[in-house]
């Protein structure tokens, strides 16, 4: 199996900017490596994501049920098969985003979280997660504030719940996450990267 990374974060840490720096580097180098994100990557995926974006009153329990239907597609379409053929897949956002975004942030029943994942990702975790840690004023302040989209509209507490649960799935598994402070240079942030990747290749 390749390996797979997996980048998370608040909206505005960055993380889809140094996924797509990854992707590049990797190919550079001849490695064969693809990029995909959730939601989204596959045509349900991307339906999904525009009924996400833009429906404000969803029940957090719908919202819980998009989110996973869109995994669980995803992973049976394009990740697993990539791995198994020898693909590096980069992520942005897996199924840490709805540990953090609909167990914490919406407070949903965290065991029922984890039993949907599981059962959307037939326990296929990443070889890496990059965490790109920002302090959720910093976040939100970067994407312009609270706006029209689904959670940027969501109080400041929210996104701090969210902030949170990430450093706490991280700090539970350490050898499998890198913590990254997203406010440090874009490049020293994606040197940062690449020194942990490239050992998993
Ligand atoms: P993202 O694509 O990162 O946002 P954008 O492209 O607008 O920068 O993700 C969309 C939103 O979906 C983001 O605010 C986080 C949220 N989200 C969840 O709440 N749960 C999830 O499981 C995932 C994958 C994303």
């Amino acid at each position: 199996m390749a390996s797979f990374i997996v980048f998370e974060g608040l909206d505005g840490s960055g993380k889809s900017t140094q996924a797509r720096g990854l992707l590049r580097r990797l190919r550079r180098r001849a490695y064969a490596a693809l990029l995909t994100h959730e939601p989204g990557g596959t045509p349900l995926g991307e339906s999904l994501r525009r009924w996400l974006k833009r429906s404000p009153d969803l029940s957090p329990m719908a919202e819980l049920a998009l989110f996973i239907a869109a995994r669980t597609q995803l992973v049976k379409e394009v990740v697993q098969p990539a791995l198994e053929s020898g693909v590096t897949v980069v992520a942005d956002r897996y199924a840490a985003s709805t540990v953090a975004y609909q167990g914490h942030g919406r407070e949903l029943d965290l065991r029922l979280v984890y039993q949907l994942n599981q059962a959307a990702t037939g326990g296929l975790a990443p070889t890496l997660t990059v965490l790109l840690d920002l302090p959720a004023e910093v976040a939100l302040a970067r994407k312009g504030g609270t706006g029209a989209d689904t959670f940027e509209a969501a109080p400041l507490e929210f996104h701090r719940r969210v902030r949170e649960a990430y450093l706490s799935q991280a700090a539970q598994d350490p050898a499998r996450w890198l913590v990254l402070d997203a406010s440090q240079a874009r490049l020293e942030l994606s040197r940062q990267i690449w020194g942990r990747v490239r050992p998993l290749l």
